[in-house]
């Protein structure tokens, strides 16, 4: 079967058109605007749905949100489409992006009642911001000092009724006070590989892409179960087809398109493979500590957590033990079959 963007098939996402694009805006594009187009992470949609449609019910803003879960799943796009489903504005920032109490305290101050601040990375929060957000998202007040030296003094004020949504990476850094005053809170998993194509096959529609179903699944099993790398996938296969001047894209566009980006049909990149066999030759094949690993494999050590290792161990090839990482029998199988 072929995906073409005739809009026919497509009821409920009628406001996509073929866009004109360039690298900047397209991932704008295609990100989805309302949970009607969203695709995968069932649960969190149904749970988040629901709460929107109690709060908007019961005229209040909605409780405080914390998505986690590994980067490139859709945090900040559930965070958009939560603010659109509430009809509210939504101020964007992250965590080393504020610096100064003043700053955060101006940021406060100028959001609306139901208004969504988003704070991505929201564990890289500097301690006396978080000090300020706590009575800010319990109470609503702003507590400030003002002046210097003897003539300082406290002072409270009033903010309007928002809503804080927070994601991070790392759920396991955050403080447990900042933690508990979030009263909705998710996890966002990997997605599957049918959720992967059915994205790849609408991001294609969105880009006016004809794709091969075929073409879309072979895209999927190399994209780490992750939208984010599914479409800088796509793109990468649609610059082959046009310079191939192929009418639509085949699995073999994606093969030669995998090809020069060296990724294998496991997702895996040249960096995933360095440090697997790093492991291997240089540790045996763990337990290595991480800090070591690092050093070895010349990466650093928040990449290796933070872009590799979870995908790794989700596959199955890296596990996380106390003494620390290891890789597994078929990590090796798969390292071995590469080498030949
Ligand atoms: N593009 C990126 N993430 C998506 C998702 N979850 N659903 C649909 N399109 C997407």
């Amino acid at each position: 079967m072929i995906i073409t963007n005739n809009n026919e098939e497509k009821s409920q996402t009628q406001q996509e058109k073929p866009v004109e694009q360039n690298e900047h805006n397209i991932d704008l594009t295609l990100r989805p605007q309302q949970f009607a187009d969203y695709i995968g992470q069932e649960t969190v949609k149904k749970n988040v749905s629901i709460a929107i449609q109690a709060a908007k019910k019961r005229s209040e803003a909605i409780e405080h949100i914390l998505l986690y879960g590994p980067a490139g799943l859709g945090k900040t796009t559930l965070a958009n489409i939560i603010a659109r489903e509430m009809g509210v504005g939504i101020k964007t920032t992250s965590g080393p992006a504020i610096e100064r109490v003043g700053d955060f305290g101006a940021i406060l101050t100028n959001l609306q009642d139901g208004d969504i601040l988003f704070i991505d990375e929201i564990h890289r929060l500097n301690k006396s911001i978080e000090e300020v957000l706590y009575p800010a998202m319990e109470d609503h007040k702003l507590d400030i000092i003002v002046g210097k030296g003897p003539s300082a003094h406290a002072l409270q004020i009033d903010l309007p009724k928002f809503t804080l949504i927070g994601a991070t990476t790392r759920y396991g850094n955050l403080t447990a006070p900042l933690r508990n005053r979030f009263g909705i809170i998710h996890r966002l998993d990997f997605y599957s590989q049918e959720n992967i194509t059915d994205i790849i096959k609408r991001a294609s529609t969105i880009l006016g892409i004809t794709i091969e179903t075929k073409a879309a699944e072979k895209i999927a099993q190399c994209a780490r179960q992750t939208p984010r790398i599914a479409n800088r996938l796509l793109k990468r296969v649609r610059d082959i087809a046009e310079i191939r001047e192929h009418a639509q894209i085949t699995p073999e566009t994606v093969a030669e398109a995998m090809g020069l980006l060296e990724i294998d049909h496991y997702g895996l990149e040249p960096t995933d493979r360095h440090i697997l066999r790093t492991i291997i030759e240089k540790f045996n094949g763990g337990p290595v500590g991480v800090q070591t690993l690092a050093t070895a494999a010349s990466e650093e050590i928040e990449t290796i957590e933070d872009v590799y290792e979870p995908y790794l161990i989700q596959i199955g090839f890296l596990e996380r033990t106390p003494r620390g990482r290891m890789v597994t029998d078929n990590a090796r199988k798969h390292i071995n079959s590469a080498q030949k």
